[in-house]
């Protein structure tokens, strides 16, 4: 089993945080959202895969090289445009080389990770194995309708889904997925859609079968996503200090501090909540749980709860930030002395924001 991981697209929805960097280098709890797919794969047993970039490839080969520092081996396809999911898996055709394969949404997060369906396809004898999860907000996803324990239809983002099962961005394909790709034509979002693809494979008889996701699963297209995302992984983390907690500060719950850095006497941190390294929590600084702080990030003062504040950002403000994602190298600072007050942001990367 062969492992293919989507890097590519133009992630439009994510601006202006990917106007300056590739959506899957942005961090969740401190992790490039790709490692999460590229570990997921190397859990379910895949060592052999191929990553493919889009437009905006930059950092994505810097971090991933051959796969060797993650424990596989990577090599890459490039898509100079985003034409589609199932473009991308005609892409790697040759690469693939006959054998079957897990593709991987770089966007995709799931809590149960991609063992189940590999397992599925092993077991099933299946040509296809798709990952479904119901969910509140169907349209937004590609959609699927079972008969009898089947897969009948999928549809791509209908207007009027006639199930709440989307699917989920990570599919096992045996070799008969290249044909179906072949004779597929563009959706009117001018792309290859995958989706047209499974149905494709459906029509012309061959067995799919759906698993339905165990634990929570988010496609990381919006901020509120990313946020969200953020929340659930810091559920599952582990208490744990590297860098130095001064005496008399106030650390609650599960936190964990990465190597050279500090909270510093006076400040208060409520787990849980991620610190990179070399980062400063200044004195009478509050950070409230559910909230990454990356490497290099100085909280001069001023309040942060629910959010991600990426590596290299300072904040020295009067306020409280809550439920906001700071790109990288951004500064947030006040220029009054106002009371503290929510304030939502979405910054990219290289901003300064003067509230
Ligand atoms: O997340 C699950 C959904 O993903 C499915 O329910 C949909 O059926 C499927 O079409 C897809 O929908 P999105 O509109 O969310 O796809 P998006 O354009 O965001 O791309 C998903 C991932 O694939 C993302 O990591 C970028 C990558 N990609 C996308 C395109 C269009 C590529 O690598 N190349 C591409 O050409």
């Amino acid at each position: 089993m062969k492992g293919l991981l989507l890097a590519g697209g133009h992630g439009t929805r994510l601006r202006p945080l990917t106007f300056t960097g590739n959506k899957h280098l942005l961090t969740i709890a401190n992790k490039p959202m790709i490692l999460y797919g590229l570990e997921h794969l190397r859990n379910a047993g895949i060592t052999d895969m191929a990553v493919v970039l889009g437009p905006t490839r930059e950092g994505i080969v810097e971090l991933l090289g051959d796969g060797s520092d993650f424990g596989v081996r990577v090599s890459y396809i490039e898509q100079p445009e985003p034409k589609g999911i199932a473009h991308a898996v005609q892409l790697a055709e040759r690469r693939m080389k006959g054998e079957p394969f897990v593709t991987y949404l770089g966007d995709n997060l799931l809590k149960q990770g991609a063992g189940a369906f590999v397992e599925r396809f092993g077991r099933s004898g299946a040509d296809c194995v798709i990952g479904v999860c119901a969910v509140r907000d169907p349209s937004r996803y590609g959609v699927v309708e079972m008969e009898r324990g089947r897969v009948a239809r999928a549809v791509e983002k209908p207007k009027n889904p006639k199930s709440n099962l989307a699917l989920v961005g990570v599919y096992v394909f045996g070799p008969a997925v290249f044909e179906a790709v072949r004779k597929i034509a563009p959706s009117p979002r001018g792309e290859l859609e995958i989706t047209d693809a499974i149905q494709w494979l459906i029509d012309s008889g061959a067995r799919v079968e759906a698993q339905e996701v165990t634990g929570w699963w988010k496609d990381t297209g919006t901020v509120e996503d990313l946020v969200e995302a953020n929340r659930l992984v810091l559920d599952d983390l582990k208490h744990q200090v590297s860098g130095s907690v001064e005496d008399e500060s106030n650390v609650h719950g599960r936190v964990s501090v990465g190597p050279d850095s500090v909270i510093k006497r006076g400040a208060e941190v409520r787990g849980p909540v991620i610190i990179g390294k070399g980062s400063v929590v200044g004195e009478g600084v509050y950070v409230g749980p559910y909230t990454s702080i990356g490497d290099r990030v100085v909280l001069k003062s001023g309040e942060v709860e629910n959010s991600m504040i990426m590596d290299g950002c300072t904040i020295d403000t009067s306020e409280r930030i809550v439920d906001s994602l700071i790109g990288p190298n951004s500064t947030v600072s006040s220029l009054g002395a106002a009371r503290p007050k929510g304030k939502r942001l979405v910054v990219g990367a290289q901003s300064t924001v003067e509230l």
